[in-house]
């Protein structure tokens, strides 16, 4: 424990003692101060950092049992030993229950001094690193309780309502946004029932399966809840323990209101644009028709050509026009409204013949087979809208003399409709997005084909409103299927 910055102050009046002590300590390595009464120690004490006072009892000025005094108020972190001749020891002793650390007799016994002397610094080592620890402590948990109120303000102070639940689906934080958004207006103590804050059972199940699916540290369920006057987006994500274990949940929720209003708005002004673009387009389509049918007089070959060419335009505006509409009808959930018993094999039927001859321009082969077949309950206009898109575009992406089979087929509970091409192929980082409103792969062989990028997205409205699937298998440059499973509904 020898360590060259201790400093040890020797306090006595003989100096044969300073002397003796200055030489020990000095050559253990020990910074060596000197006084020879009581009043310089005291000097020297307020002038320099100490680490162990050596204190005579008997000096004259002032008595060592003064200075221990004036050293245990003032210096009450350094060990004191006192210097005792063995009349003293009682003395010394007394010393000890006034705060001296411990004392030694003269003449010294040099192993038993040094011994003394490294216990006491051994003492001053550790409390001065049990201070360093308290204040540490202290001060963590003041940051710590810092830490907290500030993500108590800032929580407390979101737009966004949160709420954190635990194991049990009971709320343990939430924030006033959160009862606002709720309109819930009594007080609400955590922890209670998250059923008796949240009047959704779509949002419970949410929470239900986030807390028994196992940790997916980047799952978080997005969804839109009806809150009395107000449409809020919940996003919940699980709330992951030390161990990655799941602990709860933390939901938070966004009013949308205002959107989902101008979203409204936005659709029934394309709505109405539609509507009335249409209407005078079939007029100008049904006179060019009494025309082309050489019912207003004989036609020229050359005025026939324009008409002709003036009819393909307007079909290919009426077609957008229609997909427009059938996009904000899927939209506003109205598109599947009247379903009944179907024969889905008719539907198919008739859409090959319609679209036979688009194929066989292309030397394309359309084939079919049907297998098990049963009546659904469906739509017949929605879901003959579903295989001419799918078909149509088995026709348009697949290069000349390329095969197109459909096959449907009962399978229990579903009827399982195969659209396969042999076509250009879809890139598997494309797939996810070909649902998408306007979204079209650019592919240098199918630059020709012309289309909005909206059929997918109606073919995939449809089925849903159906309570069916779609997915899709592509191999680039092989071809692709798409597989539509429908629930059959026995006709009651
Ligand atoms: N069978 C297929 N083979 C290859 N690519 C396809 C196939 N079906 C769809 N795609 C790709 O997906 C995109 C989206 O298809 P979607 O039917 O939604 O739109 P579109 O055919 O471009 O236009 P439209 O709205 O007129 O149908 C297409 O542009 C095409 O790139
Ligand atoms: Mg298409």
């Amino acid at each position: 424990m020898m360590n060259e910055s201790m400093k040890i102050l020797v306090v006595d009046d003989e100096r044969v003692v300073r002397d003796g002590c200055h030489r020990v300590l000095t050559g253990k390595g020990f910074d060596v101060l000197m006084a020879e009464n009581g009043r310089q120690a005291m000097d020297i004490l307020a002038d320099k950092l100490v680490d162990v006072i050596l204190l005579d009892l008997k000096m004259p000025v002032m008595s060592g049992e003064e200075v221990l005094e004036k050293a245990c108020d003032l210096y009450g972190e350094i060990p004191v030993i006192i210097i005792t001749g063995h009349g003293t020891i009682d003395t010394a002793v007394g010393c000890m229950k006034r705060g001296a650390y411990d004392f030694i007799t003269k003449p010294f016994q040099i192993d038993q001094f040094l011994m003394t002397i490294n216990r006491a610094i051994e003492k001053r080592e550790l409390e001065q690193k049990a201070r360093l620890y308290e204040e540490e402590k202290l001060r963590n948990l003041y940051d710590l309780n810092l830490e907290k109120s500030r993500l108590k303000t800032i929580i407390n102070c979101m737009a966004n309502g949160v709420m954190v639940t635990n194991r049990n689906m009971e709320v343990v934080l939430h924030n006033p946004a959160l009862m606002r958004l709720l309109e819930i207006s009594e007080k609400v103590e955590n922890p209670i029932a998250v059923t008796r804050i949240i009047d959704n059972d779509r949002l419970i199940n949410t929470l239900e399966t986030i807390q028994s699916e196992g940790p997916s540290k980047d799952a978080f369920i997005s969804q839109e809840i009806k809150a009395e006057k107000n449409v809020l987006r919940a996003i919940s994500a699980p709330a992951l323990g030390p161990e990655d274990g799941i602990v709860g949940t933390v939901t938070v929720l966004e009013d949308i209101t205002p959107f989902k209003q101008l979203d409204e708005m936005k659709s029934d002004f394309a709505n109405m644009v539609a509507h009335e673009l249409r209407s005078p387009l079939m007029a100008i389509r049904q006179q060019d028709s009494v025309l082309l049918e050489g019912l207003a007089g004989p036609l020229q070959e050359k005025q026939r050509t324009f008409i002709s060419r003036g009819v393909k335009k307007i079909d290919q505006l009426l077609e957008l026009i229609n997909d427009l509409l059938d996009i904000a009808k899927i939209e506003a959930g109205k598109h599947v409204q009247h379903q009944v018993p179907t024969d889905i094999e008719q539907i198919i039927r008739d859409t090959i013949a319609l679209l036979d001859p688009r194929a066989q321009e292309q030397n394309i082969e359309l084939s079919v087979s049907y297998q098990n077949m049963a009546r659904l309950q469906a739509d017949p206009k929605g879901i003959g809208e579903v295989f001419t898109n799918l078909i149509t575009n088995a026709i348009n992406y697949s290069p000349e003399g390329g095969k197109v089979v459909v096959t449907a087929q009962g399978l229990n509970e579903y009827m399982e409709i195969k659209v396969k091409d042999t076509g250009v192929g879809i890139l598997a980082d494309e797939l996810p997005k070909i649902f998408d409103k306007f979204y079209r792969v650019k592919h240098p062989k199918t630059r020709q084909v012309l289309g909005t990028g909206l059929g997918l997205s109606i073919v995939k409205g449809i089925i849903q409103a159906h309570n069916g699937t779609i997915d899709v298998d592509s191999v680039p440059d092989k071809g692709t299927t798409f597989r539509i499973l429908l629930p059959i509904i026995l006709d009651k």
